[in-house]
């Protein structure tokens, strides 16, 4: 698989930041060859401008429709070769132009255990439900919100004196461990698609 991503963004960057620390650390065998944000304020350009990568701020506000909108997203990556998307708190729906542009080659890192908690403020559902584990998942993008095929998930415990806030800390700080995993893993290859779930391949020595 081409080993070089495009990270897709709309905010922080902490995600972006745990990807470009693996990669620098030699533990994920990739390269970020543009990190792409839909607002132009994303603290999460400035971590990739000072790791060197070239970043673009794509408003989606100047396009008529969410296709038009992907199809300039489409080129932008495919400009750079691009063989995975890595999506790291980007805020849009993408449409079927952009899914089918990148066939199961699309990532999302999503705050919950999905099924459960989809959507926004996962953290804060899973709180307000009360569940006792709560946690993050890696899962291939198709055209349902937080629904492709999972490729990773790590539970995380809910502790009595927890408030959404401290709940995110502790899931955040999994998911910075999970998403280069999850990366790493595709990068592999010798994975497969049967229904709904990921067959990965054989480790890597
Ligand atoms: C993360 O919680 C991620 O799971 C969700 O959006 C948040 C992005 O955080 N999709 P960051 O921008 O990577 O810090």
């Amino acid at each position: 698989m081409n080993r070089s991503l495009g990270v897709l963004i709309s905010g922080r960057g902490s995600n972006l930041q745990a990807i470009v620390d693996a990669i620098a650390a030699g533990t994920l065998d990739a390269r970020v060859a543009v990190v792409i944000s839909n607002r132009a304020d994303a603290p999460g350009l400035e971590r990739a401008r000072r790791a060197g990568i070239e970043t673009e701020y794509l408003s989606h506000r100047a396009y008529p429709s969410r296709e038009e909108y992907d199809r300039v997203l489409v080129e932008h990556l495919r400009a750079r070769d691009v063989g995975l998307v890595c999506l790291a708190g980007f805020m849009r729906l993408l449409s079927p132009v952009f899914i089918q542009a990148f066939p199961n080659a699309i990532l999302n890192i999503h705050p919950s255990l999905l099924p459960a908690f989809p959507g926004l403020d996962a953290q804060h559902q899973a709180w307000a439900h009360g569940v006792k584990l709560a946690g993050a998942t890696v899962h291939l993008v198709d055209c349902d919100l937080d629904a492709g095929p999972i490729v990773l998930q790590c539970a995380v415990p809910v502790l009595e004196d927890d408030t959404p806030d401290s709940l995110s800390a502790r899931i955040l700080a999994e998911e910075h461990r999970l998403y280069p995993e999850a990366i790493r893993r595709l990068l592999a290859g010798g994975w497969r698609i049967e229904g709904r779930r990921f067959r990965p391949g054989p480790r890597p020595a």
